[in-house]
């Protein structure tokens, strides 16, 4: 496990809080999570289900159900109920993609950048990652070309749209043709969707909808702003499904029971969770407004999840530093690129605009302040 990096962003929000301890007005823009709660409904939901359930171990049929009719819905995929595992956030859902995925040793694509828990979580099972670089000329995604250029062909692919940390979003003819690609050379795809619901563009696509047998990763963190109720799934083909249940009572047995029934509910919350997006869509454009005269300018496509990634190698060649810098000069905690590229990333940050605007327009002030008298 020795060459598993800590998530750095942990070190900043760590200083934040210290900072805060201190006095200090924080803004903290370092994580990718909303700051609002679960919808009120699901939250009612919860404490009545407190009051009148043992929430034993469990296993929500109706939830499978909601989320099957949810990919037929938003997608046009028909899924059965049967084919979702219920799992405590999207983290557990990768493991068990990878776990009862793929062998020790196999080879698994992704992108650089790209999230942390990825190479990390293909280091601790003993697989290999293999991180393709990816710039701005592809929008830092994965491309059908780049995974036929692989020799050999890797085992496995991790695609992610939105991304994170750039959230930009693979169009639906390079998704079709990265799965076929990926057929083609029998590549497993492991699609992680959990920004899906958060697209300022167009809406994302599912994996689904070019490669039925792809295992794909969500969870209710994001779109659904349930972060601290750890609920999340794997999809999986039906011939895929005994062997990933097979791991599931090992790893964790069940998604938390009071989780369940709340999430169940969120799912039918819209116009709360749509207002979200709003706020998300507003603190976008504030900060993309604000950019220029902060004079970053080189960032990628915005197009979903709530980043941005900016280039800053023309202020700095360690952005962990800069980032503590900014956070101790401003109080605007932000996440450093060595977190999602440990090549070219201590020339990028990411900023997380899942906070309220009162917050991103007083953060933009001061990064706007601070960011002239650099450049
Ligand atoms: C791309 C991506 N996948 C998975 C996760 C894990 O999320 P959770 O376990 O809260 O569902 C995150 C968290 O930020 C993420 O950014």
């Amino acid at each position: 496990m020795q060459d598993i990096e800590p998530f750095h962003a942990i070190a900043i929000s760590r200083l934040a809080h210290q900072l805060k301890a201190e006095g200090r007005s924080i803004i903290h823009m370092e994580f990718g999570q909303p700051s609002t709660g679960a919808p009120a409904k699901a939250i009612e939901t919860a404490h009545h289900v407190l009051d009148t359930d043992g929430l034993g171990y469990w296993e929500s049929p109706d939830l499978r159900a909601r989320l099957a009719r949810h990919y037929q819905e938003t997608y046009g995929v028909t899924v059965a109920p049967e084919q979702f595992i219920l799992t405590c956030g999207a983290s557990p859902a990768l493991l068990l993609a990878l776990i009862s995925g793929f062998e020790p040793g196999a080879r698994i694509a992704m992108a650089r950048p790209g999230y942390v828990a990825y190479r990390n979580t293909v280091k601790a099972l003993r697989q290999v990652p293999l991180e393709i670089p990816c710039d701005a000329s592809v929008r830092f995604q994965l491309t059908a070309a780049a995974l036929a250029a692989i020799e050999p062909a890797p085992n496995g692919v991790i695609i992610a749209s939105p991304a994170n940390p750039t959230g930009t979003i693979i169009e639906a003819a390079e998704l079709e043709a990265i799965a076929a690609v990926c057929r083609e050379r029998g590549i497993r795809i492991i699609s992680d969707e959990i920004y899906h619901g958060l697209s300022y563009v167009e809406p994302a696509h599912s994996m689904l909808e070019y490669a039925p047998d792809a295992l794909v990763v969500s969870s209710f963190s994001k779109y659904l702003s349930m972060v601290g109720w750890r609920l999340g799934w794997l999809l999986v083909p039906p011939e895929h499904l005994e062997k990933a249940r097979a791991y599931v009572g090992n790893l964790f047995l069940t998604a938390p029971s009071l989780s369940q029934h709340a999430g169940l509910v969120a799912l039918d919350c819209r116009d709360e969770l749509e207002a979200h997006v709003a706020t998300y869509a507003r603190n976008r454009q504030l900060l993309l407004d604000a950019l220029p005269a902060m004079c970053l300018t080189s960032i990628a496509p915005p197009d979903g999840a709530f980043y941005i990634y900016a280039y800053i190698g023309h202020l700095t060649d360690n952005s962990l530093d800069f980032c503590q810098m900014l956070l101790r000069d401003t109080g605007v905690a932000t996440a450093p690129g060595l977190d999602f590229d440990p090549v070219e990333g201590r020339h990028f940050i990411r900023f997380s605009f899942a906070v309220s605007t009162p917050e991103i327009e007083e953060a933009i002030q001061r990064l706007t302040v601070w960011f002239a008298a650099r450049t």
